[in-house]
């Protein structure tokens, strides 16, 4: 009798436990890994730091500080390599994995992380307007590298052992020039099994790693004004005549090369295109966040 009020308190403490236990899984986000974009540091992307702590309290955010400034200008495997080995133990101290964001060549670093990691632990991957399938096109960046140069004019610079020396080297795809990109092209030739280096053969882990995320959105616009063509973030990119032709057009879709048509055809493939931003705003700027990240951050 006199147990029977203890009884009830001690159930109520249960279900009240119960209930917390629930609540934190809920509110008990993975965490994520940002990385920053040529000729940046994980200071640029502070505002993003911030729009993901508001929207999602006590979420843990890693911003790699790494390759920061100049020191992005680095060969893009080295700098797979390095964030690889950097980032295995903030993945593996999350049981159920974690978000990755790149913002711009971080997006392509990104992408090369995954498809070539058979231990990566990426649930949505978010590429936050980067060159994906490769540049060509002046840009400020690289008139301040390159002054006086013009972009018909690079590949003569890229396309040689020692331009692949540089990070935009590895992802310039002029469309003139498609030999020689697949000749030379260290990064993304390989990672799109364009590459027509005699000792290279693709592995079909990189297919299945990309095939192990989740969710992969895809962020960009025309107003972007660095990227280009701008739908690259998009896996497009341009023929012969400049004429940008859609991811889905492509052979390395068609192909499945890494797995986009399957995680197209399974409902893991979101586009998300804003207009109005221009390349430098894409992480600073809140509406993006709301639209087109924080939906995919839980
Ligand atoms: C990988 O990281 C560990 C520490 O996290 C370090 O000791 C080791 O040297 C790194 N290896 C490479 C190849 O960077
Ligand atoms: C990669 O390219 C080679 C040579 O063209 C081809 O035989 C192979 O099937 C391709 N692999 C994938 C996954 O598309």
């Amino acid at each position: 009798m006199i147990l029977d009020p203890w009884r009830n308190r001690l159930w109520s403490y249960i279900t009240c436990l119960m209930i917390t236990m629930q609540v934190t899984k809920v509110h008990g986000y993975k965490p994520v890994i940002i990385l920053h974009g040529i000729l940046d540091a994980a200071a640029d992307l502070k505002h993003l730091e911030n729009f993901i702590k508001k929207a999602h309290p006590g979420t843990v955010v890693y911003s790699l500080d790494v390759y920061d400034h100049y020191a992005s200008l680095n060969p893009l495997w080295d700098q797979v390599e390095y964030i690889k080995n950097l980032t295995k133990s903030m993945m593996d101290s999350s049981e159920d994995g974690v978000h990755f964001i790149g913002y711009s060549q971080g997006g392509l670093i990104g992408r090369g992380l995954i498809q070539t990691s058979n231990e990566h632990k990426v649930n949505n991957f978010i590429a936050l307007s980067s060159p994906l399938n490769g540049q060509f096109g002046d840009t400020s960046y690289l008139n301040a590298l390159f002054p006086s140069t013009y972009k018909e004019k690079l590949y003569e610079l890229f396309y040689s052992h020692y331009g692949q020396r540089w990070s935009i080297g590895n992802y310039w795809k002029d469309p003139h020039h498609k030999k020689l990109y697949g000749l030379y092209s260290s990064y993304l030739a390989l990672l799109n099994n364009e590459s027509l280096k005699s000792d290279f053969s693709y592995q079909n882990s990189w297919q299945r790693n990309f095939q192990r995320l989740n969710n992969v959105v895809l962020i960009g616009g025309p107003d972007d004004g660095v990227i280009s063509p701008w739908q690259s973030a998009q896996f497009a990119c341009y023929n012969e005549r400049e004429d940008v032709v859609p991811m889905r057009n492509l052979q390395i879709y068609k192909d499945d090369v890494f797995g986009l048509k399957s995680l197209d055809r399974r409902g893991s493939l979101h586009e998300c295109t804003m207009a109005n931003v221009h390349h430098i705003y894409w992480h600073r700027t809140e509406a993006v966040f709301k639209k087109c990240i924080e939906p995919w951050l839980t």
